[in-house]
């Protein structure tokens, strides 16, 4: 969703919030802009499409300031336009936001009474109007954004300058992730670390009702209600490398390639080697936030395994690719640990009116840590009662900071906006996951959970030789984007992994795709088989393999046009399928992390053939931070 990003301080603040917003776009926007200080007044310009628009525009405007503030937005209200690109100024108060005031018409209406005037169609503009009012009437930025918060509903980060106090930014949130990076002689406000890690590693992380007055290098931050706060200063421990291409033609390429770390690493810190045994560490539930990184590491495990012996059922809860994540996760815990499993996807649940007995615990997924309706579910599971646990890659998103226990996918930063890296990560937290859950309640002997570790310890190399298949799909990309639309189909555990290829399919190539468990086949789907529809069969060596087999038979039967993935030399496969992909003998715990390899390099080099913008997809977003 909208990037945001201000400047105070000594460098050039065009340079820095334009590089700043680069680092964002991955976040998915359609129109950007910049008010920066000169000559007394916040200079905007605005330009509808990409950044490379609004950097045609600056070409050769030079300005004098230290301050400025610059956003992308991805539209909610109001069409994607120059009209509607932040920063929305009036009189004098320039201001950016991310997320939705959801009483907007009220105060809209109530604005036009007073004679207001609008210049967009946007709900942002309408804040700046009561900042500007409030200003007039106090003299004061800071005072105004004070009296304004109170009549916001909804979501949002906010900054706000105002030409009368050039030297003062002041940001405020509830909602959408705001962060302050700490520099020598420098403050750069930001949605993301990644547009602040160039300049500084030091940050201070925002929480909802919280307010930054920034002026010149200082700061000063106040609770919504005016009483000051003093808030750690994190330093960040990785560094603007890890959000370059190296070498690779896209982010989604690169973070394809770095999959078997990623998932080496989310596992590294739960498994005890030495004695082949599941070792959850530093999940912590039910300790402060602020005293999980000193946790030690083998009590807490201890502890987690007599909370986790209690529960009774469990609820995974996500949207999108992490929903299809936690769908392996229900297969994982039901048939290892032998615990009830109902998955759901956020915006249902949290509307549902869900049944959540007591003992239950809910699991919330989410790379980026911000999604609104996980998060939003995340807040119905505890006030129910439930013992809640977060799955995140960004640490100190509000979604791992609300939760009460913590796992963390350890991925690295993803920017492409389809997930990759991050769902493998989370499938291999998951297997261990529901080995440590199934020792606890006595489900899984010491040989048992060896085997299973060994399994799992063992993908990370045999992801590497699945990933060969990249330069197949690069060259079968022509052909394959001919075909009417994709139905993929698999049985088991690697059935969300047919939703998850399916769902990759229609993000970046655009293209008809549908997952279906294999079984239904009959139900409905096989009317739209035809030479016209490919057909992606996941059919590893399992014990779902025969009847995957009768599917494909049946299929072909039809005149459908078949890739095979399963396991080994499969001549049966073979035969049946225009082509057949090989994958590495492994257990079924660890076949969906290499299943899903090939899936997503299909969709890529479709993609990529047909000269969609990969990383960001049209219409999409990285951080889904409105519901
Ligand atoms: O950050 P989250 O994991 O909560 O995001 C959930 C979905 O928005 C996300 O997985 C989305 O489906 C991806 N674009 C899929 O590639």
């Amino acid at each position: 969703m909208c990037g945001i990003v201000g400047y105070n301080g000594p460098r050039n603040p065009k340079d820095v919030i334009l590089d700043g917003l680069r680092r964002l776009e991955y976040r998915g926007y359609d129109s950007a802009g910049v008010a920066i200080l000169h000559n007394g007044e916040f200079k905007r310009v605005r330009a509808s499409g990409k950044l490379s628009e609004l950097s045609k525009k600056l070409e050769g405007e030079a300005f004098g300031g230290r301050l400025g503030i610059g956003h992308t937005r991805w539209a909610t209200h109001g069409v994607p336009s120059e009209r509607n690109a932040h920063p929305h100024k009036v009189e004098g108060v320039s201001l950016v936001h991310n997320g939705i005031i959801e009483n907007y018409q009220e105060i809209k209406q109530e604005l036009r009474q007073l004679g207001a005037e609008f210049t967009s169609d946007t709900d942002s503009e309408l804040v700046a109007h009561l900042i500007a009012r409030q200003v007039r009437a106090t003299g004061d930025l800071f005072k105004a954004v004070q009296q304004v918060i109170p009549r916001l509903k909804g979501a949002y980060s906010i900054l706000a300058v105002w030409e009368k106090q050039p030297d003062t930014l002041v940001a405020f949130k509830n909602g959408p992730p705001l962060i302050l990076g700490i520099g020598d002689d420098e403050i750069i406000v930001a949605s993301d670390v990644q547009a602040i890690v160039s300049y500084t590693k030091k940050v201070i992380y925002l929480d909802d009702f919280e307010i930054a007055h920034v002026r010149g290098s200082d700061y000063k931050l106040f609770s919504a209600t005016g009483e000051p706060l003093r808030k750690p200063v994190h330093v960040l421990n990785w560094n603007a490398d890890a959000i370059e291409k190296a070498g690779f033609r896209h982010f989604m390429l690169k973070e394809i390639y770095e999959q078997p770390r990623a998932v080496a690493q989310a596992i590294a810190p739960h498994i005890d080697l030495e004695r082949m045994r599941v070792r959850l560490s530093g999940v912590g539930f039910g300790v402060p936030y602020e005293k999980l990184e000193g946790l030690d590491a083998e009590q807490d495990a201890a502890k987690t395994a007599q909370q986790l012996s209690g529960i009774d059922r469990i609820f995974i809860v996500a949207c999108g690719t992490s929903y299809y994540a936690g769908q392996v996760g229900k297969y994982l815990l039901e048939i290892l640990a032998r615990v009830p499993v109902e998955t759901d996807i956020a915006s249902e649940f949290r509307y549902r009116e869900p049944v959540i007995p007591p003992h239950s615990l809910v699991i919330v997924i989410s790379q980026s840590g911000e999604t609104a309706d996980t998060l939003a579910a995340l807040r119905l599971a505890k006030q129910a009662g439930a013992m809640t646990m977060s799955i995140c890659n960004v640490k100190r998103s509000s979604i791992d900071r609300e939760a009460q226990g913590h796992l963390y996918m350890n991925s690295g930063v993803e920017i492409g906006v389809a997930s990759t890296k991050a769902f493998v990560s989370t499938l291999a937290l998951l297997n261990l996951f529901a080995l440590f859950v199934a020792r606890s309640r006595g489900q899984l002997t010491a040989e048992q959970e060896k085997h299973h570790l060994e399994a799992l310890l063992a993908v990370p190399a045999q992801m590497e030789t699945v990933l060969s298949y990249d330069k197949w799909f690069g060259e079968a990309a022509e052909q394959l984007k001919g075909y009417r639309g994709i139905l993929y189909m698999a049985r088991g555990a690697n059935y969300p992994i047919a939703m998850e290829g399916a769902l990759k399919l229609k993000e970046l190539a655009y293209m008809h795709a549908e997952g279906y468990a294999a079984g239904e086949m009959k139900h409905g789907p096989l009317a739209l088989i035809d030479e016209r529809m490919l057909i992606m069969m996941v059919a590893p060596t399992d014990h779902h393999y025969e009847k995957t087999l009768s599917n494909l038979e049946e299929a072909k039967a039809r005149g459908g046009h078949i890739i095979s993935l399963g396991t080994g030399d499969n001549q049966e496969l073979k035969r049946l399928s225009q082509y057949y992909l090989s994958l590495p003998k492994a257990e079924w715990t660890v076949s969906p992390i290499l299943a899903v390899i090939p899936l997503q390099l299909l969709a890529y080099h479709v993609a990529d053939n047909l000269g969609h913008d990969v990383d960001q997809p049209r219409n999409l977003a990285k951080s889904v931070t409105v519901e």
